[in-house]
């Protein structure tokens, strides 16, 4: 097999390569000046099972296009087989139609993804487990909130710990990462209204007084979601709020938001990496570099 990486998080590519025990494949990326991409693969990869690492950070559409040109060269070189490893699937929050003329993008990145030829998925917590539906190659969604509940099961007092789903749609996520702590889930209910960026709670199912509360969730992109979570278990007596997030985006003024939150410790993943100018004192960052090596090492035993 071999090993290539996309320029999206090279610290993250090299930690896999390390835990497989292998030299990433040679791949150079041009940028000509009117913004075109092209790549330029060194190592040859006829016959061979071909993983490809690439997050879809900012700039996404960069990212994206740019994986797609590595994809089309690889398929193009008679690989055996081509898994795409895609820890953030960007547009994924778009896998419906709100209104009648939308378009559903996550659908139409997983035809793109096929079109230039993956013959296999690696993602971490997608959005919602219907995405998988839209590709037609088998998808692994590896989930890290294990990563996170063996992180903190020893810090925890299990008998006053509640996991906090942020939103309806976080529920099931929630249910997961509780059973494996063993611990009661309170699930909150978001609206956004009409046109608005901005979300509101507006029912809480669970009691979280007195209790050290674990908000779990997929994103933080604008940090709304979470800071408005965080700021309500709090009033209604939570003591202590941590949060859980797989993909940390930190858009805008997110990073401003958390830090003058009451939030005391955020656990996040390497699944997007955080430039150092928005890293904060209460991130801690755990990386997923072990899971993604041996689900790799898992398919190359079959
Ligand atoms: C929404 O359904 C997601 O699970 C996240 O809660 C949401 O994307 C977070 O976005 P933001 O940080 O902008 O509130």
């Amino acid at each position: 097999m071999k090993f290539f990486a996309g320029s999206s998080s090279p610290k993250l590519a090299s930690s896999i390569a390390h835990e497989l025990r292998t030299m990433q494949g040679g791949a150079e990326l041009i940028q000509f000046t009117d913004g075109e991409i092209s790549v330029k693969i060194i190592d040859h990869v006829r016959r061979r099972d071909v993983y490809v690492l690439q997050t879809f950070n900012e700039p996404v559409n960069d990212k994206i296009m740019e994986l797609l040109i590595m994809i089309d060269a690889f398929r193009r070189s008679s690989p055996r087989s081509i898994t795409a490893i895609i820890p953030y699937l960007a547009y994924s929050r778009k896998e419906k139609k709100d209104t009648r003329h939308d378009p559903i993008s996550g659908k139409l990145i997983a035809n793109l993804l096929q079109q230039a030829g993956i013959t296999g998925l690696i993602t971490t917590d997608l959005h919602a487990d219907a995405i998988e539906g839209f590709f037609d190659v088998p998808v692994i969604n590896l989930s890290a909130s294990t990563l996170f509940s063996d992180h903190l099961r020893p810090k925890l007092d299990i008998s006053n710990t509640v996991v906090v789903a942020p939103d309806m749609g976080g529920a099931k996520r929630a249910r997961k990462f509780a059973r494996e702590l063993e611990v009661p889930v309170v699930i909150l209910e978001k609206v956004r209204p009409h046109n608005s960026p901005d979300s509101e709670i507006v029912t809480m199912i669970g009691d979280v007084e007195g209790k050290h509360a674990i908000i779990i969730d997929d994103i933080v992109s604008t940090g709304g979601t979470l800071v408005n979570a965080a700021k309500l278990i709090k009033e209604r007596g939570a003591k202590q709020v941590d949060v859980c997030i797989t993909h940390a985006l930190l858009c805008g003024s997110a990073v401003d938001k958390i830090q003058n939150s009451v939030i005391q410790t955020m656990y996040i993943t390497d699944s997007v990496p955080v430039p150092s100018a928005k890293m904060l004192d209460k991130f801690e960052i755990l990386s997923i570099d072990k899971m993604i090596a041996c689900e790799i090492n898992e398919l190359q035993a079959e």
